[in-house]
């Protein structure tokens, strides 16, 4: 176990698709915690859709944003926070996590990510093309970020919800 205390937060990073707000809010409510979705708090303090802010303001728009929201959120005691799949990008948002709370990465495979973003059109990043390549391409290129901020990497591939949850409440 890392030795989590009762007041540290609970960070899930990882990409789309990966399972961060389905298994942080079950795992918020084994541990009897509250569970906040960074996106969901995005944009109930914009107002519009995460869409509607890559298209006004582009992605930096979208990630200076992100970084505000971060550093408010991850003050807040005792939560479970999912992140977005992108939020590891800036240096500062890896030491903030690091330092704040416990960090776990959610890994899937590109087919696993694909499969379970395949309908989704909330999405802006993947509003190419090919979105299986771009999923693959941005795995490559964050896969070493979401390993070097993780105190805890579990595999979300073939177990059920219940088991992922259960296997990360046994190794806090
Ligand atoms: C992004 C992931 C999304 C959202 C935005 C950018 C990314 O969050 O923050 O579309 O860069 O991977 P989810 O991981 O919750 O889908």
């Amino acid at each position: 176990p890392v030795g989590l205390s009762t007041r540290q937060p609970v960070f899930l990073v990882g990409m789309m698709g990966a399972g961060k707000t389905t298994i942080g809010r079950a795992l918020a409510r084994t541990m009897n915690r509250d569970f906040l979705d960074l996106d969901h708090e995005i944009v109930g303090r914009c107002g519009v859709s995460i869409p509607v802010i890559f298209d006004i303001e582009g992605e930096e728009g979208f990630r200076n944003r992100e970084k505000m929201v971060l550093e408010e959120v991850a003050q807040i005691d005792g939560i479970v926070l999912a992140t977005g799949g992108g939020a590891v990008l800036r240096e500062e948002n890896r030491a903030l996590l690091r330092r704040q709370g416990i960090v776990i990465y959610l890994k899937a495979s590109v087919d696993e990510l694909y499969r379970r973003v395949a309908k989704d059109r909330n999405r802006p990043l993947l509003a190419t093309p090919d979105p299986k390549a771009r999923i693959a391409e941005l795995l490559a290129q964050r896969e070493t970020l979401y390993e070097s901020v993780a105190d805890i990497t579990i595999e979300t591939g073939s177990g059920s919800i219940s088991s992922v949850v259960k296997s990360i409440h046994n190794l806090l």
